[in-house]
C-alpha cells in the first residue's frame, strides 16, 4: 500500500490541520514527518476549535494510529501541555499515539539560544517562533543532539546537564544569563509523561503497516516556501518541508509514496520576514486579514496577506511532485468584485516564470484579473452549486498549473469541505 503525503505549498498555515482531520476517516495511520512546536495546525468540529503543534491531526479519531516521526524536534514541555489540553484521558491517548525514538529533543536552552541568535540578526531577523527549532536542528546536524530514546537511559539527567552547560556557555558569550528553572520543571514533567507513551523505531512500524495494506497519510508542517533547501533561505524553517522530507522524516522509501496532496490558500499569507512578491499593503490586504482571521495559530502574530502567486505555486508543485491540489479558504474571497492572480514576475526588466534565487530582488508581479463572486459559499457542499466565477477561478488555476483541484474548502469546520 502506498503512503500519501499532504503538505503546504506556500508559507505555511494553508489549512493542513483541517484537511488532515477531514481526510483521517479514510486512513489508518497519520504521521507527522518534520519540525515541531513552531507548527500550529487548527481543526474544528462540533463548534470547537483545536490547535495542535506536535501531535498529528488525526488524534481526535479514536480508531486511528498517530505517529510522531523521526524528523521532528520535540519539546516535552509543549508536548505535555498539548496532551493535557486535548480533553481525553492520557491512558486513551497512549493507545492513539506512537513516538519515534529517533526524534530529537528541544532542550529549554535551545529556546533561549533561538532568542539569542535572532537578537543578533538585526535587520535580518527571520521572525522565528522562538520555539528552539533552529538550535535543535543545528545540534542534530552537528551530532550534538539528544533524542527521545535517550530519556530511557538511566543516566539521562547527567547527559542532559552536560548539554545544558555547553548551551549556557554559548549563551554567556551572547550576554544571555537566563534562569530556566521554571521552564525546566515543566520540561521534566513532560519527559515523565513521554515515558508513558510508546517510544519506538517507527520506521519499522510504518513499513510494516504499509506492507500489510494499512493506509498511511503523512502530514507536513509549514510549507514549501519555508523549506530549508528550496524556500526563501535564510527566511525559512530548519527542516525539509517538502515531499522528500516525508521519506527522511519517516524512514520510508520514495517508491512507497503514492499521492502528494498539495494544499494552498485561494490567496497567500506569510508570517515572519522574507520575500512575498504579491503582498498587499493596502485596504485589500487588510480586508483579507480581517475576513480570513489571519493571525498566527502559534504566536498570534498578524499574517501578511496578498494575492495568489502562481510562479510560486508551480515551483512548489514541481519540487513536491504534487498529484492533486486542495484549495483552502475559498469562502474568504466571496465579495471581492475583482480577484487578481499573479501569473509571472517582472524581474531585471524581463517577464519570468521562475522563482529567483535573490531574496532582495525587486520583483513586480504580473497579474491576470478575474471576476469575483458575491455569494456566501460557506454552506455549500456540492461542487456544482458553487458560483460560476469561482469555478472559472478554479479552472484558471488548473490550466496554469496542470494539476486538478480535487478538494475545495469553504470553512474551518471539518464538514465544510467539498470533494470533487
Ligand atoms: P495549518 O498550519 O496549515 O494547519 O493552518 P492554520 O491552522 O495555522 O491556519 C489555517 C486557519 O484557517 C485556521 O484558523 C483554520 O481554522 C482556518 N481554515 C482552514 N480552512 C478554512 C476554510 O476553508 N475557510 C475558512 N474560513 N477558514 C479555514
Ligand atoms: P504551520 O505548520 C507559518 C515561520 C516563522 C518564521 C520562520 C522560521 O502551522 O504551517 P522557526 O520557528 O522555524 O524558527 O520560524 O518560519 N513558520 C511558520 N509560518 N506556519 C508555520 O507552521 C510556521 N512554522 C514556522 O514565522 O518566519
Ligand atoms: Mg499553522
Amino acid at each position: 500500500m502506498k503512503i500519501d503525503v499532504l503538505l503546504g505549498l506556500q508559507w505555511g498555515d494553508e489549512g493542513k490541520g483541517k484537511v488532515v482531520d477531514a481526510l483521517s476517516p479514510g486512513y489508518d495511520v497519520i504521521a507527522r514527518f518534520q519540525c515541531g512546536p513552531n507548527a500550529g495546525h487548527s481543526l474544528e468540529f462540533n463548534n470547537k476549535k483545536h490547535i495542535l503543534h506536535l501531535i498529528p491531526s488525526g488524534i481526535f479519531h479514536p480508531d486511528k494510529l498517530n505517529v510522531i516521526g523521526s524528523g521532528l524536534v520535540l519539546d516535552p514541555a509543549v508536548f505535555r501541555e498539548e496532551i493535557l489540553n486535548l480533553g481525553h484521558p492520557v491512558e486513551e491517548l497512549t493507545r492513539r499515539l506512537v513516538i519515534s525514538a529517533r526524534a530529537h529533543l528541544i532542550l529549554p536552552t535551545h529556546r533561549i539560544l533561538d532568542a539569542a541568535f535572532e537578537n543578533r540578526k538585526g535587520s535580518l531577523k527571520i521572525g522565528s517562533t522562538l520555539k528552539g527549532i533552529g538550535p535543535a536542528y543545528t545540534d542534530k546536524a552537528s551530532r550534538n543532539g539528544l533524542r527521545i530514546g535517550d530519556i530511557l537511559n538511566p543516566s539521562f539527567r547527567e547527559i542532559y546537564e552536560i548539554h545544558k552547560s555547553a548551551h549556557l556557555e554559548i549563551l554567556r558569550s551572547y550576554d544571555f544569563n537566563p534562569d530556566i528553572s521554571a521552564y525546566e520543571e515543566g520540561w521534566f514533567e513532560g519527559v515523565d509523561l513521554l515515558k508513558r507513551f510508546r517510544i519506538e523505531n517507527v520506521e519499522y512500524l510504518l513499513n510494516e503497516q504499509a506492507a500489510s495494506g494499512r493506509k498511511i497519510l503523512a502530514e507536513g508542517a509549514q510549507g514549501t516556501m519555508l523549506d530549508v533547501d528550496f524556500g526563501s533561505y535564510p527566511f525559512v524553517t530548519s527542516s525539509s518541508t517538502i515531499s522528500a522530507g516525508a521519506c527522511t522524516g519517516l524512514g520510508i522509501s520514495p517508491r512507497l509514496v503514492g499521492d502528494v496532496f498539495g494544499i494552498f490558500k485561494a490567496y497567500c499569507t506569510r508570517v515572519g520576514s522574507g520575500p512575498f512578491p504579491t503582498e498587499l499593503f493596502d485596504d485589500t490586504g487588510e480586508l483579507l486579514r480581517k475576513k480570513g482571521c489571519e493571525f498566527g495559530a502559534t504566536t498570534g502574530r498578524p499574517r501578511r496577506c496578498g494575492w495568489l502567486d502562481l510562479p510560486g505555486l508551480r515551483y512548489a508543485i514541481m519540487i513536491n511532485g504534487v498529484t492533486q491540489l486542495f484549495m483552502m479558504k475559498s469562502d474568504i474571497l466571496s465579495g471581492f468584485s475583482k480577484i487578481m492572480v499573479c501569473t509571472a514576475y517582472k524581474y531585471l526588466g524581463k517577464e519570468v516564470k521562475e522563482v529567483p534565487f535573490d531574496n532582495n530582488a525587486a520583483i513586480e508581479p504580473v497579474y491576470a484579473e478575474l471576476d469575483g463572486w458575491e455569494e456566501d459559499i460557506s454552506k455549500i457542499s456540492d461542487y456544482d452549486a458553487l458560483p460560476e466565477n469561482l469555478k472559472r477561478y478554479i479552472g484558471f488555476i488548473e490550466g496554469q498549473t496542470g494539476v486538478p483541484i480535487t478538494l475545495v474548502s469553504v470553512g474551518p469546520d471539518r464538514n465544510s469541505t467539498i470533494f470533487r
